[in-house]
């Protein structure tokens, strides 16, 4: 499974690239805007800290609008994808920006149906958003499970970025579903690598280790 950052803080990507943890990054306008800098700048100086994929979004609704963007964006490094949300210009965006080779990963999906669409119009990600629809009531992770199935009944070769996740539940289920992709915020991150039973055993080792008789040194 490969993990991706959902954050535009450039420290906390260094961080976390240092172990070795990092193929890609996600950012939205709301990611993009905690960190008050500029959105050109900030996404150059994420591609060139991270080796995989960067995804920048359009804030433009009409078809042209998205299309003139994402051209843009597309130039400002190899390793960017360009976001764009799931309506019906955005459809057509993503086949337009398909077939000119730039990549795209298609936001804001929450049914099976929409995964199906962005595939077919020839998205290289699909982002469905767990967390979100676990707010309104429904099961998100089914839907990751529900889409892996339809994409792989018919050969898609979208990928599927599990977004929204907020708990290691979700990280965890996605990955039992054979999610391609999960993007995980900066502060649920370490909650995945640290587990009580560990401090505790450290701390009951090093305790231990005390009890060791140690060598006298001789002159
Ligand atoms: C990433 O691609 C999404 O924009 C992000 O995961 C959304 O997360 P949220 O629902 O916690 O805002």
């Amino acid at each position: 499974m490969e993990f991706y950052l959902d954050t535009a803080n450039v420290e906390e990507i260094k961080r976390i690239n240092r172990l070795g943890l990092v193929d890609g990054v996600t950012t939205n306008p709301s990611i993009i805007a905690k960190e008050g800098r500029d959105f050109e700048e900030t996404i150059k100086e994420i591609c060139s800290i991270v080796d995989g994929p960067v995804s920048a979004e359009v804030i433009g609704l009409t078809v042209e609008e998205m299309v003139e963007e994402a051209r843009n964006i597309a130039t400002w490094a190899p390793n960017v994808v360009v976001k764009i949300p799931m309506t019906e210009a955005g459809l057509e965006a993503v086949n337009t920006l398909s077939k000119e080779g730039i990549k795209t990963n298609v936001t804001l999906i929450f049914s099976v149906a929409q995964g199906l669409m962005a595939a077919k119009a020839g998205a290289t990600y699909i982002s469905p958003f767990v967390g979100r629809i676990d707010d309104i009531g429904e099961d998100g992770i089914e839907l990751i499970q529900n889409l892996k199935t339809t994409l792989q009944n018919y050969g898609y070769e979208a990928k599927i970025i599990t977004a929204s996740i907020r708990t290691i539940g979700h990280l965890e289920k996605a990955a039992l579903a054979g999610a391609d992709i999960a993007t995980i915020p900066g502060s649920l991150l370490p909650k995945l690598w640290k587990h009580p039973l560990t401090d505790n055993g450290i701390t009951q080792f090093l305790a231990d280790w005390e009890k060791v008789p140690k060598k006298v040194e001789t002159l």
